[in-house]
């Protein structure tokens, strides 16, 4: 093996980054009255009036993000005083780490150890200074930490600024997330509301067919594929993300057998990969004894339980005494803290809102009543993916 060998090898993709979900397409399509929505909210600034804060909300992978990006960079074309920053909360997600990384992007100022009024100082005696106009974008609003706090703060400054403003587009995945606000941010907020519906399957397919002629070689994604992850997206969730990872990963797979076009049957494979991707993140962002029980559970389903079957069938379930022991022995050998056997039991409502456990009740039994737990994804993949999140966090 050498380089040529790998730089001639024959793909289906031309252009893979085309239908990845970092991908900001030129077109959005069927998003056209939600992108004009926002644009009308904006458009005051260009007459030198402060845009309302606007609140979007929608399902995740139902083009908010790639919405707003298109507006900035239309946005960025025409001349005003206004100036749009895109924050990522996950990335900056309490008020400190905002208003640190809007002072850095804005004025230059940035240094750690300062209070948070040293970068707010900064900002407003910019947006005085030069009747600056300044558009926040807080994309997936809802993970910021106090979040109450950094609205009133950015809210309460219109009413110190004597020229220009600050104006808020929030953006959140979470439609009950407007709860979680106190009454005060909520009106501040709420200015405006614009809801992005999941698509149907139709929509995706149209969606698909467009990202799959950027990506792929031309004739080697056949429509079945199209059709398909169009219509499982559709049916999940109505998410463009899902879909195009699907036929991303369906690729991928037609590249490894050296298949010469992409069908429905790369796309029926591909499916296994992307729900084990959606597992391991939900799995991921799990508090940390949420991921212990399901460690536990995966290694009790792997050890089997030391109490006489249940019954054949029922192999895979667990009481949930037997759980809490195996839990309390995982937590000593990783030296965690062990919880009360009431957390385990709320852990495992949790796991099960997830949709990672089930629980099913005995019914009476030589145990008395009691709740069995089962797995509902391989026990082999669940510990080894958990283990390497408990492993890599232990190391931190
Ligand atoms: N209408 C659309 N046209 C083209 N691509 C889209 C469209 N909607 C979503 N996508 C693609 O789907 C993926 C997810 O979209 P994104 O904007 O990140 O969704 P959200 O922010 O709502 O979770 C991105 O790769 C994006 O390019
Ligand atoms: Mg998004």
């Amino acid at each position: 093996m050498n380089f040529k060998d790998i730089l001639s090898e024959r793909s289906v993709f031309i252009n893979k980054d085309a239908l990845s979900p970092h991908y900001l397409p030129e077109k959005i399509i069927h998003r056209e009255k939600e992108i004009e929505k926002i644009m009308r909210v904006i458009a005051p600034v260009f007459k030198n009036k402060r845009p309302n804060n606007v609140f979007i909300y929608g399902k995740t992978g139902t083009g908010k993000t790639s919405s707003v990006k298109y507006i900035m960079k239309q946005f960025k074309e025409l001349p005003s005083n206004g100036v749009i920053n895109y924050v990522n909360c996950r990335m900056y997600n309490t008020r400190y780490k905002i208003l640190q990384k809007l002072a850095n992007d804005i004025v230059g100022f940035s240094k750690n150890g300062f209070p948070p009024s040293h970068f707010y100082e900064r900002l407003l005696s910019w947006i005085n200074n030069g009747n600056k106009f300044l558009i926040i974008v807080l994309d997936e609003i809802d993970v910021i930490k106090d979040l109450n706090e950094l609205i009133y703060t950015l809210t309460r400054a219109n009413d110190e600024i004597r020229s220009g403003g600050i104006s808020i587009i929030g953006i959140s995945n979470k439609i009950s997330f407007k709860n979680q606000l106190d009454n005060r941010s909520r009106s501040a907020l709420l200015e405006s509301e614009v809801v992005f519906p999941p698509y149907n399957s139709e929509q995706l397919k149209e969606i698909l067919t467009y990202r799959a002629n950027l990506g792929f070689n031309e004739n080697s994604c056949d429509s079945s594929a199209i059709n398909l992850a169009a219509a499982i997206a559709a049916r999940e969730t109505g998410d463009a993300r899902y879909a195009l990872k699907l036929l991303m990963y369906a690729g991928e797979i037609a590249d490894e057998r050296k298949d010469e076009m992409v069908t429905y049957k790369h796309v029926e494979e591909a499916r296994k990969n992307v729900e084990k991707d959606l597992v391991t993140e939900a799995v991921a962002t799990l508090p940390e004894h949420q991921q212990l029980v399901l460690y536990a559970l995966s290694i009790l389903s792997i050890n089997g339980s030391k109490y006489q079957k249940l019954n054949e069938e029922k192999e895979d379930l667990f009481m949930m005494g037997e759980l809490y022991e195996t839990y309390q022995k995982v937590c000593k050998q990783l030296k965690r803290e062990v919880r009360s056997s009431r957390w385990c039991k709320e852990y495992i409502r949790e796991l099960e809102a997830l949709g990672l456990v089930e629980t099913i009740s005995s019914g009476k039994g030589i145990r008395g009543h009691s709740t069995l737990v089962r797995l509902l994804y391989s026990k082999d993949w669940i510990k080894k993916t958990v283990e390497g999140m408990l492993i890599h966090t232990d190391s931190e």
